[in-house]
């Protein structure tokens, strides 16, 4: 059975304080997660240290929220994959539709930070989607699997994590139908070719309709934005409840 996978991208936000006070609240509520369960939290990089030390010899992960492909030099606002290792982190975030759109990340940058994170043992978290227009022209599926073609060459599936963020639905409350979040993940891990393939849903997830998103055979996972801010609302959603 495909690991699930339980991501908060705290995006920018949180300081190391609030941070802190979000684990004291937050652990308590995780103790008791099933053994399949990896919750994992990708703070901003000012937080990454602190959250490595709230959550050593808990069942919570680092992620950072982005990697460089090259171990150092002039890249002014970008950081190595040695550096975050550096911090115990063990996923990243790549290919966003944020950055995406605010920095024109394409996907050749996207694959090149997701093969680097993996050369040093970081498991990549690939976000893919498509844009409202794009859904509305019926173009949906061609820029996914143009976004995979492109994003994932050369990496290994068994090391990585897909996210499918349709990006109509992220911070809008908008959630994507749960059969077709399950339609394109299904998609997405057979396009890739490889069964165990984790894949998440992304986009407005929340406590409301975790356990249904969960419920579905080819969604592995979630990758929670706002909702992943609040130390309760983030714990029912780590404890979905199994159908
Ligand atoms: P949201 O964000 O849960 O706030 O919609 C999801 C994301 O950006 O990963």
């Amino acid at each position: 059975m495909r690991k699930r996978v339980i991501a908060g991208n705290w995006k920018m936000h949180m300081t190391c304080a609030q941070a802190r006070d979000f684990m004291a609240a937050f652990l308590p509520l995780i103790t008791d997660l099933p053994d399949d369960r990896t919750v994992v939290l990708a703070p901003p990089f000012t937080a990454v240290s602190t959250m490595a030390e709230l959550a050593a010899g808990s069942c919570v992960e680092i992620s950072s929220q982005n990697v460089h492909w090259q171990p150092k030099g002039a890249f002014t606002a970008e950081i190595s994959a040695e550096m975050l290792l550096e911090h115990k982190v063990r996923y990243s975030i790549v290919g966003h539709s944020e950055p995406r759109k605010y920095f024109s990340e394409s996907d050749e940058q996207i694959n090149h930070r997701a093969r680097a994170a993996q050369s040093h043992g970081l498991i990549p978290i690939v976000c893919v989607g498509e844009s409202d227009e794009q859904r509305e022209r019926g173009e949906a599926e061609r820029v996914i699997r143009r976004q995979i073609e492109q994003g994932l060459e050369g990496l290994d599936p068994n090391n990585l994590v897909v996210a499918y963020e349709p990006i109509w639905a992220i911070g809008t409350g908008k959630t994507c139908e749960s059969p077709e979040a399950n339609r394109i993940c299904g998609l997405i891990r057979s396009w890739v070719g490889a069964t165990d393939l984790v894949v998440q849903y992304g986009g407005s997830v929340k406590p409301e309709n975790i356990d249904e998103l969960m419920s579905m055979s080819d969604i592995d996972g979630v990758l929670v934005g706002g909702a992943s801010l609040k130390p309760e609302g983030f714990a029912r959603i780590a404890n979905y409840q199994d159908s």
